[in-house]
């Protein structure tokens, strides 16, 4: 196993962020809950600790506690804002309680050098987001930075290696943050990096072959990345023992099933099912248009057909996932502290019935991490930066009824899009482009004919995490370019508006 920081949350919003600082930084960390006891975190062998941010205050009803066993384990500690406030509690210094919070930007001055700040500037900008402060840093510790605000903005006791900051480093406001946690890890804790994604694919996939010897895994393939990344590891792995399943559903968009079948099956020689069920799904969505409806068939239609197909492979034994960190984190401190905010209903679960053990060999990872894994593994550009498609396929951007006719008129509407954002060098830019085809019709003209046809949305958005998202301005020509193209090239379209909402309060689908 590579080299691992620990960080013990304690509900700070930006907590994953300092896994992700210390990852790029090419070390391995992960985070647990606050509630984790120091003799387990003893028998993970982190080589460091870190104490997160968290929006209680010390020592206030419900506030979480510092195991103290923590500082004991003879690795270098890092405290930050909230971490600090318990590093200082508990070994005897003194805070000032606030009921005002002090957020945003500030100025650090240097007071006193020590191995945090290597080569860092006598004065830089951080990132502030606290309310209690340090009044009087514990024994042994020395005062090593301020702001115009806070006479204590960073401590240290090098002796014992615990070092502790109010502000926020893993932020990217905070102008020197990741030279700061670069220091932790290198200088402080003395490691190398040995976190990348080549030596991620060799360990996994020895893993995976062990796990799973000779018996058989069945994977839901969705032509995204996530799924596609598991199935090449496994394939590495396990070879024919993977049996990939990928649902055509109807509600796919242009190319997409050939796209799949060439790389997996032809390029790869993956063991891969194609199960042509656009009609089931078209049949049970006749007559339906409210989105949850639609969402609810859908998923349950997929679980029946995945279903079936897994039970025609005589044995398996296992049910392979794409899960990502991300929702690891999520479901470990389901009762911890860091109130994460829920991400995205994906297409059901699998019954309970098929008794399959669960494999995921990307619970470690990023999102950003994975797209290095597909590079690694050599899979194609255009899966690497694919743009999410959402479970439910083109039926929740078919608004109302989802028929045969309004979905091919909106295929190829959003194969013009695809097509012209990627052209435009646009494609990546963007979190989202697509086409959503409303359920009305406006007139126009065309020659000297009056017509009374279909009207395309335009929705292109830019995001972080889609949990906010902020309409594109996309540049004028562009937009001029699409919509002249779907006019034009769609057959039963005649207008198209380009929409300029955010989230919140409007979502980035339409339904
Ligand atoms: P909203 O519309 O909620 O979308 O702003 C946020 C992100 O989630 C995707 N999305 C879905 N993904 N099943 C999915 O797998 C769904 O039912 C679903 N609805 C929305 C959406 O494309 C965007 O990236």
């Amino acid at each position: 196993m590579p080299n691992k920081v620990i960080i013990i949350d304690y509900g700070s919003q930006v907590t994953q962020l300092i896994a992700r600082r210390i990852r790029e930084a090419g070390v391995y960390s992960e985070i647990h809950p606050c509630t984790v006891k120091a003799s387990d975190v003893k028998a993970m062998n982190p080589q460091a600790i870190v104490l997160s941010g968290g929006p209680a205050s010390v020592g206030s009803k419900d506030a979480p506690a510092l195991d103290t066993g923590l500082l004991e384990l003879g690795v270098p500690v890092l405290g930050i804002c909230y971490g600090m406030q318990l590093l200082t509690a508990s070994l005897g210094g003194r805070l000032a309680q606030s009921t005002t919070r002090e957020y945003g930007p500030a100025e650090l001055t240097i007071t006193k050098e020590c191995a945090l700040w290597k080569d860092i500037a006598h004065s830089s900008r951080v990132w502030m987001s606290h309310g209690d402060r340090v009044l009087e840093v514990p024994e042994g510790f020395s005062v090593t930075g301020k702001t115009p605000t806070l006479d204590v903005a960073a401590m240290a006791d090098e002796k014992r290696r615990i070092y502790a900051v109010q502000f926020h480093p893993e932020v990217h406001h905070t102008d020197l943050g990741t030279d700061m946690l670069r220091n932790f890890v290198f200088n402080i804790a003395g490691l190398t990096p040995d976190w990348t994604m080549s030596s991620f694919v060799e360990r996994v996939v020895a893993e995976m072959r062990e796990k799973v010897g000779d018996r058989h895994v069945i994977c839901a393939l969705s032509g995204g990345i996530d799924s596609t990344v598991v199935s090449v590891l496994l394939h590495k792995a396990i070879g024919k023992n993977l049996h990939c399943i990928f649902v055509d559903n109807g509600l796919l968009r242009a190319h997409e099933v050939e796209d799949v079948k060439t790389l997996l099956s032809d390029n790869l020689d993956v063991n891969l099912t194609v199960v042509d069920a656009a009609k089931r799904f078209l049949d049970k969505l006749k007559g339906v248009d409210d989105p949850e409806k639609k969402r609810k068939i859908i998923g349950h239609t997929f679980i029946e057909v995945f279903d079936e197909e897994a039970k025609k492979i005589p044995q398996v034994d296992f049910l392979a996932q794409g899960t990502l960190y991300p929702d690891v984190i999520e479901s470990i401190s389901a009762k911890g502290p860091s109130a994460v905010i829920k991400s995205h209903h994906n297409v059901g679960g699998l019954p309970d019935t098929m008794k399959l053990q669960l494999i995921e060999p990307l619970r470690e990872l990023f999102k950003d991490e994975v797209r290095k894994v597909a590079q690694e593994l050599g899979l194609p550009d255009s899966l690497v930066w694919r743009q999410p498609f959402p479970g439910p396929g083109l039926a929740i951007r078919v608004l109302g009824e989802v028929t045969e006719e309004r979905l091919s008129i909106l295929r190829a509407a959003d194969e013009i899009v695809q097509e012209e954002m990627r052209a435009s060098g646009w494609y990546r830019k963007v979190w989202q482009g697509f086409a959503v085809l409303l359920p009305l019709r406006t007139v126009g003209v065309m020659g000297d004919d009056r017509t009374y046809e279909h009207v395309i949305a335009l929705r292109v958005v830019d995001s972080v995490d889609a949990m906010t998202a902020d309409w594109s301005r996309l540049p004028h020509d562009l937009v001029a370019k699409i919509s002249g193209r779907i006019i034009n090239e769609v057959k039963g379209v005649n207008r198209v508006v380009y929409d300029v909402s955010s989230k919140p309060p409007s979502t980035i689908e339409w339904e």
